[in-house]
């Protein structure tokens, strides 16, 4: 029996969070490079299996745990009956490196989880999924559950790298898949934009983990009231103006536009930025370096980017001495 192994990233936001809720604002998402991996083979009966849980179980069951891969492996079993596939019990085992000891660091499991079984199917059906169509797919997937998320972290994770990301009017999408089939959903234009970041910024990449975590949802909640017309033209200003500089490679500016993003966003909601992310972007002082809240905030994890060795090993040691993990680094634009 032929058996397919697939893996799907992390995402971090690195600008534009919250702002992104709103249809046609901008983000850039990086992607996060700790892996999910799935291995799939046809099996007498379905077998579910996530390295998170000590058990595994089948498509009937109502484990409360498995529910999200339940509602996934269902949703793309629908899918394929719009293609005249007969879908066929699997075994699929699910194996998760974003976490620690049972804690999570925040970078984006559920949507790459989703991402991952999508992925499994294309490959364990042959299906030859776009990665456009992949993000419809796990949007549609999670507009039917209710969620309220801009779909940002679906498109880094879809498109496997950094990515400059325009929203879709998603309560106009949510309707038409109220009236129309899943196919003709799927085949419309949903009016966003997913670009591959070609950044030029020579720097450390740095993710300091908080081990505080936070729940999205509920942080989208709370501060969406506080989303008003000067936040999103000033993020979408500024977002803009650190792409560009990214791309081109400028430092200087880089610096001064996310300094200028991670404000706004510690002044449109005090709890975003918490103790921990405090410190954690503190600890960037007198350093060639800069550090941000990245996402809905309150915990998590925050991301930096630093300029010069000294600077990376003094970050490093200071976020040490603070309980600040670091889970990832990277250096950026290395041609070395
Ligand atoms: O904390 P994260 O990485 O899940 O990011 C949330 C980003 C928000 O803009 C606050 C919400 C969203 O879905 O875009
Ligand atoms: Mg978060």
């Amino acid at each position: 029996m032929t058996s397919y192994q697939v893996s799907s990233c992390g995402k971090l936001y690195i600008a534009g969070e919250y702002a992104i809720l709103e249809p046609n604002q901008l983000a850039i998402i990086k992607n996060i490079p700790i892996k999910m991996t799935a291995d799939i083979y046809f099996s007498d009966e379905y077998v579910i299996s996530s390295d998170l849980f000590d058990y595994q179980v089948s498509l009937d069951s109502s484990d409360k745990n498995y529910a999200f891969l339940r509602t996934a492996i269902l949703a793309m079993n629908a899918f394929l009956e719009t293609r005249q596939i007969t879908a066929k019990p699997f075994t699929i085992e699910i194996k998760s490196q974003m976490g620690d000891k049972g804690k999570k660091f925040g970078i984006g499991s559920s949507g790459s989880v989703l991402v991952l079984v999508i992925r499994a199917y294309s490959a364990l059906y042959q299906l030859n999924l776009s990665q456009e169509l992949i993000f419809k797919l796990a949007s549609y997937i999670l507009l039917s559950q209710g969620d309220n998320g801009s779909m940002g972290d679906i498109a880094c994770i879809a498109y496997d790298t950094c990515v400059l990301y325009q929203s879709f009017e998603r309560e106009k999408i949510r309707q038409m898949m109220e009236r129309s089939s899943m196919s003709e959903v799927l085949s419309a234009e949903w009016g966003f934009k997913i670009s591959p970041v070609n950044s030029k910024l020579v720097a450390t990449f740095l993710v300091g983990w908080t081990q505080k975590p936070a729940i999205s949802s509920q942080f989208i909640e709370k501060v969406k009231t506080c989303i008003h017309d000067d936040f999103l033209r000033e993020s979408q200003k500024n977002v803009m103006l650190l792409m560009e500089a990214m791309e081109n490679g400028n430092q200087h500016k880089f610096i001064t536009i996310l300094s200028q993003l991670a404000q706004l966003i510690e002044d449109l909601h005090p709890d975003i930025y918490n103790k921990e992310l405090r410190q954690l972007r503190e600890d960037c002082r007198g350093l060639n370096a800069i550090a941000k809240s990245s996402g809905a905030g309150g915990g998590d994890c925050g991301i930096a980017f630093s300029f010069d060795k000294v600077s990376e090993t003094a970050l490093m040691k200071r976020w040490q001495d603070h309980d600040i993990t670091l889970i990832y680094k990277e250096n950026l634009y290395d041609k070395s």
